[in-house]
């Protein structure tokens, strides 16, 4: 299975139902309100993350899921990585809306099941930037953050990622754990040519994968996140 895996260049991309790890409309917006009230969010923020939420269900399911999932887990690495509840529920809020910018993507790419064509994948590598004018309304604090997640998601440590191609430090903390989050929960989903993996699998391709993430974020996750089935049950 994790051969299979490595030789799938982008795990991100692709679809599916992901009908093994459906959470559903309320338990979505009960963990977007969690992590809404830990981040000490105003009414009009959580209205408009809500609303996207929405929206991004209706296009594609299983993307808003994973958005959620993606959140989840951000909140609980940010938190194990040291930063205080207030700044961790605003990371974890901020992912749930990081690949809205899928909306700007046909679902017959978004959907398709295997390679993408070079112009296809052109297409799907905008989605970061993308996004960003979905978040224009956000109030200042938690605009600046969904802004950088959003647009720095698949933005790699080594530099290999896009669309900047930032490596280092010059990847804020935010966006260097919704990239971990993202890159795990993207192979513990479902795809429409196989299940989602196990845990230990897709911890497995991450250590394959390990240039991509800061040592100490890839062992954080692994110690605290990848471990639990709360988000998977
Ligand atoms: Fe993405
Ligand atoms: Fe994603």
């Amino acid at each position: 299975m994790v051969g299979a895996t490595l030789s799938d260049p982008d795990p991100e991309r692709t679809g599916g139902t992901g009908s093994a790890c459906i959470l559903g409309p309320e338990r979505c917006h009960l963990i977007i309100a969690g992590l809404a009230e830990q981040a000490g969010a105003h009414h009009s923020d959580i209205a408009l993350i809500s609303a996207l939420h929405n929206l991004f269900r209706l296009y594609s399911e299983w993307n808003a899921e994973h958005s959620v999932r993606v959140g989840h887990h951000a909140r609980v690495l940010a938190e194990s990585m040291g930063h205080g509840r207030r700044d961790a529920g605003a990371v974890g809020l901020c992912a749930c809306l990081h690949d809205i910018g899928k909306l700007h993507i046909s679902r017959s790419i978004l959907d398709k099941p295997g390679r993408l064509s070079a112009d296809e994948r052109a297409i799907v590598e905008q989605h970061p930037l993308d996004g960003l004018s979905c978040l224009d309304e956000l109030s200042h604090g938690i605009r600046h953050i969904a802004q950088s997640v959003t647009a720095l998601h698949h933005e790699n440590y080594d530099g290999s990622g896009y669309p900047y191609g930032l490596s280092g430090d010059a990847l804020p903390d935010s966006a260097q754990f919704v990239r971990v989050c993202d890159f795990f929960d993207a192979l513990r989903a479902d795809r429409p040519y196989r299940r989602g993996m196990s845990a230990w699998a897709a911890m497995e391709v991450l250590k394959q994968r390990k240039s991509f993430f800061r040592t100490d974020v890839l062992r954080t996750f692994e110690a605290d996140v990848a471990p639990s089935n709360a988000v998977y049950a």
